[in-house]
């Protein structure tokens, strides 16, 4: 009764792993991908205010205006960047769901999408859902994983349709300059290609600043379609609320399948999504906190000898297994088995990284210092 290309598409390698976990007692777990902090309690009370007051209606397809132009006044203020709430912002449950909607209304079957890789598990498998061709473009440690040009300019005569960006990224924590986005769209904007950035992590950036894709220029601008959300920075993964910003003809287009799908996003996370934008200064506390346990796990796994690229920003690591001659489906199991902590193999983030394990340090100072003393265990066994 399956659709053949849905019974081919693979299950997503951090579910797989974590049916291992379930029901295991006293598990560390580096492995979700979520903050450990609850959303802000003005967003919360807020939300309870809503409930309170009867808001339990649909919205417009579009999202709340007020939050569309709450939305349009951050990106203003933070970005220097402009767009029109009337028409250039969709609101949408998460940014999984933007996602889909974006790949869904830019590209046709079979046209080809460039996926950078480690990449989040959703972006091979929504466009291969979608009937897409996927191109991966292969980063590596030895170049900090960062997209290499000349690869790239090798993959755009493909005549891909879009790529897709994600910085910091899910799962090496690593971002961009301004330089580098620079040569990136140097080597895009000669082509007709649609840049989907994922930026949902923009608000947890330890170095340097965060620029935005569409910041680059008014072409580039013009051909991004931008998106974020409220899981991650403002600890609202919950709350399912995410948006995309784009030209007036894609957002156009965006809408009218989340009018058919979802309809719109629930109306109680629109109005906390507002309130969570005038939460800075909780999301300034987390961010200082994820730093203080970046710079703890990083300098740790480093002197265990597991090579780890220093992320800029998200809350995780992909440190390499290579000194110590262990795939990392083989000392993951070891991890979870013998000392209960339990971390991603890099394979669920693009099949040649089976060397590295994905590390979420959203988790206590505690909880990160007993999992160094098990994963040391462990290894030291390995000798
Ligand atoms: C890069 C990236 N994009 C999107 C998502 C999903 O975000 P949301 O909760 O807004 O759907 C995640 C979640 O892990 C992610 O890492």
């Amino acid at each position: 009764m399956i659709a053949k290309h849905i019974e081919k598409l693979a299950p997503s390698g951090i579910r797989e792993f974590f049916d291992l976990v379930l029901g295991m007692p006293d598990v560390v777990s580096l492995g979700v991908g979520e903050p450990d902090f609850i959303s802000p309690w003005r967003v919360r009370e807020k939300a309870i205010t809503a409930l309170e007051e009867g808001l339990t209606s649909y919205t417009s397809n579009q999202g709340l205006f007020v939050l569309r132009q709450d939305i349009a006044n951050h990106y203003k203020k933070k970005y220097a960047l402009r767009y029109d709430p009337k028409k250039e912002i969709v609101i949408t449950s998460g940014v999984s769901e933007a996602f889909d909607l974006a790949i869904r209304a830019i590209s046709d079957p079979k046209d080809k999408i460039i996926v950078v890789s480690p990449h989040y598990v959703a972006y091979p498998a929504l466009p291969e859902a979608n009937g897409n061709k996927v191109l991966f473009l292969t980063t590596t440690q030895e170049e900090n994983f960062k997209i290499n040009p000349k690869v790239l300019s090798e993959l755009v005569k493909k005549r891909p349709k879009a790529i897709i960006l994600n910085y910091p990224c899910n799962p090496t924590g690593v971002s961009y300059c301004r330089g580098e986005l620079k040569e990136i769209w140097k080597i895009l904007s000669r082509e007709e290609i649609v840049v989907i950035s994922d930026e949902v992590y923009d608000e947890l950036n330890y170095e340097g600043e965060h620029i935005p894709f569409s910041c680059l220029d008014k072409k580039a601008k013009e051909r991004t379609i931008l998106l974020n959300g409220f899981s991650k920075g403002y600890a609202m993964t919950g709350f399912r609320s995410g948006y995309a910003c784009g030209n007036s003809k894609i957002i156009s287009a965006i809408t009218k399948i989340h009018a058919y799908s979802a309809l719109c996003a629930p109306i109680v996370s629109q109005i906390a999504s507002s309130e969570a934008l005038r939460a800075q200064k909780e999301v300034a506390q987390m961010r200082v906190e994820y730093k203080r346990r970046r710079d703890f796990i990083v300098r740790e796994l480093n002197n265990l000898g597991l090579d780890t690229v220093m992320p800029q920003g998200a809350f995780y690591c992909f440190p390499s297994l290579k000194k110590f001659k262990i795939k990392a489906l083989d000392f993951a199991k070891k991890l979870l088995f013998e000392e209960k902590v339990a971390v991603v193999p890099g394979t669920a983030f693009g099949k040649q990284y089976d060397y590295n394990i994905r590390i979420s340090y959203a988790n206590t100072q505690e909880n990160l210092k007993e999992a160094i003393i098990r994963i040391e265990r462990v290894l030291s066994k390995l000798q």
